[in-house]
């Protein structure tokens, strides 16, 4: 039996992962790979749609590689690859945008709050057409399950609806994708402003655990995360978010319940729950962070593995093309 295809991608916007990515998105794609026919991209022509420094680019974009394989994601299993190195993603993407009404891809929440944070005079045709080159990405490998956060299900269903179009319009072509959202409790918020959710471009670092952090700097950022007067270990989403989110990071690194905390840590200090989470944290980063330093020390190897993958994506992508090429009427070059 084939196994069903997945398809998921992330962006090369930061130098390291934050524990957030590694929980909400690694652990899950680590563990679906295995009884899916998964393709993750790292989706650079996406990143350029906020400004880029073009060596930091190229560099994040290794490093990003680096550090899913290093963390589980298994390039011979899965097909790892770079978006700019698949040409399809662009020619689909255009084609795509022919067929999406500008009302449609105006009401794109990431869209508008982009716009609004960083000002309408700084927003490009590029970040407007953000969602439309998304569902290139999803449709070129006629994927079935698309696993993303909840900020992304907008996106997804865009894609369904283009593909539907697409579809009715010139006939069957696109799988229809189902989106798969991460579970809720994956959910990790930053150690010094627990009710808004860690994140790589968050204003201060203090709060946000990297994967490629030092262990001394994670020691002191785990140490000093912000928890509450009360002083009782209990998990309590509501009324203290600080140690209802160390517990859940302890919990999924641990893999242990969260009552089994609860129970451990009684009647003991929020410093004995944090010195816990220091050891459980750094078990699971270090070997991942030396497994980095070793690919990243063979650049040549790394890149020959997302070329061999970036070839067996452009196979699956210029099939889906060539089709749609020849639904939409362009005359084939002969
Ligand atoms: P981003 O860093 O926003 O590009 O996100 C990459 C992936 O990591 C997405 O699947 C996000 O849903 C996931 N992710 C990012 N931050 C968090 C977080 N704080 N908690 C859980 N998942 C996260
Ligand atoms: N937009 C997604 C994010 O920011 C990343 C992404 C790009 C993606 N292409 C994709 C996710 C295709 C799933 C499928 O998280």
């Amino acid at each position: 039996m084939t196994k069903p295809r997945l398809y998921s991608g992330m962006q090369p916007s930061a130098e390291s992962l934050q524990i957030g990515n590694y929980i909400g998105a690694l652990l899950n794609w680590k563990s679906l790979q295995q009884t899916h026919d998964a393709f993750f991209s790292i989706v650079d022509l996406h990143a350029i749609t906020v400004a880029q420094e073009p060596a930091k680019l190229r560099e994040n974009t290794r490093g990003t590689a680096a550090q899913y394989i290093a963390a589980g994601i298994d390039p011979s299993a899965s097909t790892l690859y770079v978006q700019s190195h698949v040409a399809a993603h662009a020619q689909l993407a255009w084609v795509l945008n022919t067929i999406t009404g500008f009302g449609e891809a105006s009401r794109m929440t990431q869209f508008k709050d982009k716009t609004a944070r960083h000002g309408a005079d700084a927003t490009t045709v590029g970040l407007f057409a953000y969602p439309t080159l998304m569902a290139a990405d999803i449709l070129l490998y006629q994927t079935s399950v698309v696993p993303v956060g909840e900020d992304q299900r907008q996106h997804v269903e865009l894609t369904r609806d283009l593909a539907l179009r697409f579809n009715s319009r010139f006939g069957d072509t696109f799988t229809i994708p189902e989106v798969a959202i991460v579970k809720e409790t994956a959910k990790i918020y930053d150690l010094q402003n627990p009710t808004s959710k860690m994140s790589k471009s968050a204003e201060s670092h203090a709060g946000v655990i990297w994967l490629l952090d030092e262990p001394g700097i994670t020691r002191k950022k785990i140490m000093r995360a912000v928890t509450d007067a009360d002083g009782g270990v209990v998990f309590d989403r509501e009324n203290k978010p600080g140690v209802a989110n160390l517990l859940t990071i302890y919990s999924v690194l641990a893999s242990r319940t969260i009552e089994s905390l609860e129970t451990e840590y009684a009647g003991r200090g929020y410093g004995d729950l944090k010195k816990g989470l220091v050891e459980v944290v750094l078990g699971t980063f270090d070997p991942i962070r030396e497994r980095v330093a070793e690919l990243l020390g063979d650049p040549a190897e790394l890149d020959r593995v997302l070329a061999s993958n970036a070839a067996k994506a452009s196979d699956v992508a210029n099939e889906t093309l060539a089709t749609v090429y020849d639904r939409v009427g362009f005359l084939p070059r002969r």
